[in-house]
């Protein structure tokens, strides 16, 4: 298939698949074994705070609500409410007020707030405030009036069993893992056919960053393919898969027999990919060819408690990635030139390692330091790559394999193989955004939503 009438087909797939996942209608869990199993409810080792909280909430969300908010206090900005399950929560007026459900400030079709911010009185106090079988009612100093049902409230409490069940409806815990790691296997075929299977695959990249899909077919858009039954294409200015070959004046280091060190793929990408696929159509038969792989996560992690001062370096100093070049095939950009700046390690608001970008083939020679912190930069960086290489697996990819990797948080790389080869890996991605939004759609129509 040329590229052009990929990209049509592939846009065209997504839209139907988009709008068959609008339609689909959240049903109450019926506590099937395969949820249980899915979602982590039953047996695999689990924050107890969320269990406990799944506890707490699936219930309420499946029966009818039985008692509302039986008492209500106002302290300090806040109104302290008690529910009728025992259950407690402190809820700043300002939130409360910002967030009020009624028709004016909020659009139930949207799922959006009308309220607008130039309408929000930071200093807003309730002048009355009700209790109701149904949760609440507040009178407001700025003459407006809201209700709030217990549900939603009581799921929204600032408790840290309300905010854990959040954080994991946002992004699962990360399970890291080490050289011991074995990649759990996936049939192609089932995943695009059954939808429990692909919800099982979401999940364990959600929390092992890596899978295995076997008995792809052996063609160049198998990937694509699989990308584009879960959501769509991350393309690239390589198009929206690539063959990974030893080809003559090519536009990439990985286009050739060299090793590859361990890497993420694109950091020259601000957005960089969020799970790669890594399909092998033809293997070199003989030695070479093998493929690495390493969890950066339980390496970052390694770093920051053995050697804090080089984490802070790699967290904290910015690296320039770049790729300039012209096309290898049609389907390419022309041309490209593409420049990204971020540390190797990206951390977030609470520290947390959100992001690996590690790359030598397109990590620049520009940098953006006083020569006299280069050379620490360097330790830092060698350091963190000797942590990634003792922890690493290696093994050799069959025809038909499909390895799946977080590629924010995962590395790869490949032995180099004879130049002659026939060797034949195809790649392709898809962005976090969309697995993940995949994954909380498929939850909820299976009712495992905790
Ligand atoms: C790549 C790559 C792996 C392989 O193309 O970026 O990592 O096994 N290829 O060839
Ligand atoms: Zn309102
Ligand atoms: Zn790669």
């Amino acid at each position: 298939m040329s590229a052009t009438r990929l990209t049509r087909a592939l846009f065209y797939s997504a839209a139907t698949l988009r709008g068959a996942t609008k339609t689909q209608v959240r049903s109450a869990c019926s506590g099937c074994s395969s949820c249980s199993s899915l979602c982590g409810q039953k047996g695999a080792k689990r924050d107890l705070s969320l269990t406990a909280a799944a506890r707490q909430f699936a219930a309420p969300q499946m029966k009818p609500q039985v008692s509302g908010v039986v008492s209500s206090k106002l302290r300090n900005d806040m109104l302290e409410v008690k529910f009728g399950d025992g259950t407690e929560g402190r809820l700043p007026f300002v939130w409360l007020r910002d967030n009020c459900q009624c028709p004016q400030c909020f659009s139930v079709e949207a799922l959006g707030r009308k309220l607008l911010m130039d309408d929000l009185d930071v200093e807003v106090q309730p002048t009355e405030v009700e209790e109701t079988m149904d949760g609440l009612m507040v009178k407001w100093s700025d003459g407006h009036q809201s209700e709030y049902s217990t549900n939603w409230l009581q799921n929204r409490s600032f408790t840290p069993t309300s905010r854990a069940l959040h954080r994991e409806r946002y992004a699962l815990r990360r399970e890291p893992w080490g050289a011991e790691h074995t990649m759990k296997n996936f049939d192609y075929n089932t995943l695009m056919s059954d939808d429990r299977v692909l919800l099982d695959w979401l999940l364990t990249m959600e929390r092992k960053g890596s899978a295995m899909v076997k008995n792809a077919p052996k063609k160049d858009v198998a990937g694509p393919e699989l990308i584009e039954h879960i959501a769509f294409v991350k393309q690239s200015h390589y198009g929206p898969h690539s063959p990974v070959i030893n080809r003559p004046n090519t536009n990439n280091v990985a286009f050739t027999n060299a090793k590859l060190g361990m890497h993420n793929d694109l950091p020259q990408y601000e957005h960089m990919p969020g799970i790669i696929f890594i399909q092998c159509v033809a293997q070199h038969p003989g030695a070479g060819g093998e493929s690495i792989v390493t969890d950066g996560l339980f390496a970052a992690e390694e770093l920051r408690r053995n050697h804090p001062e080089d984490f802070k370096i790699l967290s904290s100093t910015d690296m320039y990635f770049w790729d300039k070049g012209h096309a290898n095939y049609s389907w390419e950009m022309p041309e490209f030139y593409k420049i990204a700046k971020f540390p190797v390690i990206k951390v977030n608001g609470n520290n947390e390692v959100v992001q690996i970008a590690v790359s030598n083939t397109t990590r620049d020679s520009h940098m953006d330091l006083p020569p006299q912190e280069v050379k620490k930069y360097y330790a830092a960086y060698k350091r963190f790559y000797i942590i990634l290489s003792a922890n690493a697996m290696t093994f050799k990819m069959e025809q038909g394999d499909m390895m799946t990797l977080d590629n924010v948080r995962c590395l790869h790389g490949r032995e180099s193989y004879d130049a002659d080869s026939q060797r034949h890996i195809e790649t392709s991605y898809l962005d976090w955004d969309e697995a993940r939004c995949r994954r909380r759609r498929l939850q909820e129509k299976f009712g495992c939503f905790i």
